[in-house]
């Protein structure tokens, strides 16, 4: 079967940085996930979906940590391949393609699982956080970040629609402010695959936080976004 969201970020890597990459709300959002990460020196953090590596190149302004990056598009991923030897990061960045839905990575392997608007894509989502609670070490923290949107439900639901209009307004208002034209093209089409759940099953951080409890975290905090209040960060710690 044709995987439509392989499809789709083939397509959109190339603009990706001066697209979405362009917008301050998505930095404030991954500079609130790294602050929330507790992240230290010589931690081991896994970026799910690290895509051209906005999030893990924060992660190492942040501390001296190694970094793992999975991402299942490798359009996406040579962009990061390119920065990192550009900026001589071959010893602190690991970068592979992987998929959330098949992680095989080792059991208590890592300080810091990170992932931003990355697992909105996978559909049944369970399992790879099951998976995730697996790969960290006790005390390890899974750090989320995304939109709180829950777009579960019946397509033929205009409340449905409805609700996830409001959100989709506010991020189609900044998309243009922050990143023009081009930004806003993205941003739209983007929006209509999130209705029609094409490629995009987002869903509300109570819905995340419950999903964290059911496969064994202790500890699970949310913040929102200051600003951008549709946007959280969720830490669960294992
Ligand atoms: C919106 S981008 C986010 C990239 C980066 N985390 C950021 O915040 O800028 C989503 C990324 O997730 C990747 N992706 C989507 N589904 C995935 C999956 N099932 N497994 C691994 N990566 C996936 C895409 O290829 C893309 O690079």
């Amino acid at each position: 079967m044709k995987n439509i969201t392989k499809e789709w970020f083939k397509d959109w890597s190339n603009e990706y940085d001066r697209t979405l990459g362009k917008v301050k709300r998505h930095h404030k959002l991954l500079e609130l996930a790294v602050n929330s990460s507790s992240v230290k020196n010589g931690d081991k953090v896994l970026d799910i979906g690290c895509g051209t590596g906005l999030l893990s190149l924060k992660f190492l302004k942040k501390a001296d940590c190694s970094i793992t990056g999975i991402d299942n598009s490798k359009d996406m991923l040579s962009i990061f391949k390119d920065k990192i030897k550009k900026l001589s990061l071959e010893d602190k960045i690991i970068c592979e393609l992987g998929d959330a839905i098949s992680l095989n990575l080792k059991k208590n392997s890592f300080d810091i699982v990170a992932s931003t608007v990355t697992l909105h894509h996978v559909k049944d989502k369970y399992p790879t956080i099951k998976k995730i609670h697996d790969i960290l070490k006790h005390e390890g923290r899974f750090v989320l970040g995304d939109i709180n949107m829950d777009t579960t439900g019946k397509l033929t639901d205009t409340k449905r629609l409805l609700r996830i209009l409001d959100y989709l307004k506010k991020e189609l208002v900044l998309a243009l402010n922050e990143g023009g034209i081009d930004t806003f093209k993205r941003m739209y089409d983007n929006g209509k695959k999130h209705i029609l759940n094409d490629g995009e099953y987002c869903i509300s951080f109570e819905q995340w936080k419950q999903l964290c409890k059911k496969a064994g975290f202790r500890k699970i905090t949310v913040k929102p976004l200051p600003d951008f209040k549709w946007f959280k960060v969720l830490v669960a710690v294992k």
